[in-house]
């Protein structure tokens, strides 16, 4: 067993003034003192990965808090294994239980747990701003009116891990031709349930609350861009975003916005929490790129759960020639 330090990560002084920080402060305004002290995929409770390193997908670890027994699924629904690039799939316990939803906790191991039981019904999704017809759908009408199909994607998160998941979803895309974007629609924004009474994180006055995230709106309708709702086969389990949730495979994890209530499209670019929280080290794009690092770590590497060391992290994740020419002449140093 390979125990993964939170200094391999997070270096260490950044580690020890979120200690402080965590310590330290009361319910004060957010800015430079969170952005000097979180970053976007947590960093706290790395120590468990070593618990998920060596299970392939579909085999079982001890993981106390996961799902229901009933509720767990052993493969995808097409049967495969790997994703286009012959990466194996991360274990649907990895999956479940290790997990970034700060409205729940900022530790990873302890999400799935404070997540169990949160109301999944009734559920509605808002769809207007600019558009010609606004409508609310109710989850169910979702599920039926959308075909689900699974799409197996590497997942990124920002501070350095991956993983290898099969989603059930949607693209966007089809969904947006609904509503039927009108031309002064540029940007998509996003934004999760608030419901501080059963997500603990949100009385906290860390975070600029509720979680909003944002798509330009030709990414937003790239064939790649699903809402999902289930992986593995089965509908999604609360730790991962249910009922509905963004997936964006060539971007960093954080964009892939949890339990979305509400979807507006917009003449300008939305300001997602990350952004709001730590503009200098956060932008508006977020796409996966190993030459840009982090400003406080390298992204030239990444941990893909489940394996021992670490591996290259891929331009767009692995997705460069489906998304590149989204960003033909932009200058992805400076739109990082
Ligand atoms: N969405 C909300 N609402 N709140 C969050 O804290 N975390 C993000 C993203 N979506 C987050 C969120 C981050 S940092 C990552 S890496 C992914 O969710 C993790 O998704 P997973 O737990 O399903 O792997």
């Amino acid at each position: 067993m390979v125990r993964i330090r939170s200094s391999e990560i997070t270096p260490e002084h950044v580690y020890r003034s979120r200690r402080r920080f965590m310590k330290g402060i009361g319910a004060i305004a957010l800015g430079s003192v969170a952005s000097a002290a979180l970053t976007a995929c947590g960093g706290l409770g790395q120590d468990d990965l070593d618990r998920f390193a060596a299970a392939p997908a579909g085999t079982s670890v001890a993981a106390p808090e996961d799902a229901a027994a009933g509720e767990r699924a052993q493969q995808p629904s097409a049967g495969q294994t790997a994703d286009e690039l012959g990466d194996a799939l991360t274990s649907f316990e990895a999956i479940t239980n290790y997990n970034n939803f700060y409205e729940f906790s900022m530790s990873k191991e302890a999400v799935a747990r404070l997540a169990r039981g949160f109301t999944l019904s009734p559920w509605t999704v808002t769809v207007g701003g600019l558009v010609n017809n606004p409508r609310t759908y109710d989850i169910d009408d979702l599920r039926k009116l959308f075909p689900q199909e699974e799409r197996i994607y590497r997942l990124r998160c920002v501070e350095g891990w991956s993983m290898v998941i099969p989603w059930l979803g949607f693209p966007l895309g089809a969904l947006l031709r609904e509503v039927d974007p009108q031309s002064g629609a540029k940007y998509v924004r996003f934004e999760t349930v608030m419901r501080p009474e059963e997500m603990p994180g949100q009385r906290d006055r860390y975070f600029p609350w509720p979680y909003v995230e944002g798509l330009r709106l030709d990414e937003a309708m790239h064939n790649l861009t699903i809402l999902s709702t289930g992986l593995y086969g089965k509908q999604l389990l609360p730790q991962n975003g249910a009922p509905v949730r963004l997936v964006v495979p060539w971007k960093y994890g954080f964009k892939s916005i949890k339990s979305i209530v509400k979807i507006d499209l917009v003449a300008e670019q939305p300001t997602s929490l990350w952004m709001a929280a730590a503009p200098h080290e956060y932008g508006f794009y977020a796409n996966v790129n190993p030459d840009v690092p982090h400003p406080r770590w390298s992204q030239a590497t990444e941990r893909r759960i489940g394996e021992m060391g670490r591996r290259p992290t891929l331009r767009f994740n692995g997705y460069e020639e489906e998304v590149a020419a989204l960003y033909a002449g932009m200058d992805l140093r400076a739109n990082y």
